[in-house]
C-alpha cells in the first residue's frame, strides 16, 4: 500500500518539545522506528511534516489517486481547523487520526477534534504506537 504520514505543526519540535508529553525522541526517530515494524514490510510510507494549515492541505491533496491511506497527526489543528477537515473529507482517502498524547486527559480545549467523524479511527494517548496501529487499520482495510 501506499501510506502517506502527515504530521503538523511543532511537530518537527518533538524530542525538545514538552518531553514529559511527548518523549524524547524526535519525529525523525519516530519515522525510522516505525519503518523497521514488521507491519511496514512490504508498504511504501511517505512521511510529510509542515507547520502551515495551507501546505497540510495541498499535500492532501496532491496525495489523490496515488496514496491508498493517510496517518494524521494534525497537532492543533486537530481542535479547530475545518479546512483541514473539508480536505480530509474531500479527497476521500481512508484516514486515521493519531495524536500521541491523550487529549482526553489534558486541557478542555483537547478534547475536541473537529476532524475526528470525517477520520475512520481515532488513536490518542498511545505515543509513537499510534503510528503502527493506524499503519495496521489501514493495512486492514485491504485484507
Ligand atoms: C498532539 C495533541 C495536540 O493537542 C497538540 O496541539 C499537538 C500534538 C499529540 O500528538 O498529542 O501538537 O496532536
Amino acid at each position: 500500500m501506499n501510506i502517506l504520514v502527515i504530521n503538523g505543526p511543532n511537530l518537527n519540535l518533538l524530542g525538545i518539545r514538552k518531553p514529559d508529553v511527548y518523549g524524547h525522541e524526535t519525529l525523525s526517530d519516530i519515522e525510522k522506528w516505525l519503518n523497521e515494524q514488521e507491519e511496514s514490510e512490504g508498504h511504501n510510507i511517505e512521511w510529510y511534516q509542515s507547520n502551515h494549515e495551507g501546505d497540510l492541505i495541498d499535500r492532501l491533496q496532491e496525495a489523490m489517486g496515488n496514496t491508498d491511506g493517510i496517518i494524521i497527526n494534525p497537532g492543533a489543528f486537530t481542535h479547530y481547523s475545518f479546512a483541514l477537515r473539508d480536505a480530509i473529507a474531500s479527497v476521500n482517502i481512508p484516514t486515521v487520526e493519531v495524536h500521541l498524547s491523550d487529549i482526553y486527559s489534558r486541557e478542555v480545549f483537547r478534547k475536541v477534534s473537529v476532524i475526528k467523524d470525517v477520520c475512520i479511527k481515532q488513536i490518542s494517548g498511545k505515543g509513537k504506537s499510534g503510528y503502527v496501529k493506524g499503519l495496521i487499520k489501514l493495512i486492514s482495510l485491504s485484507e
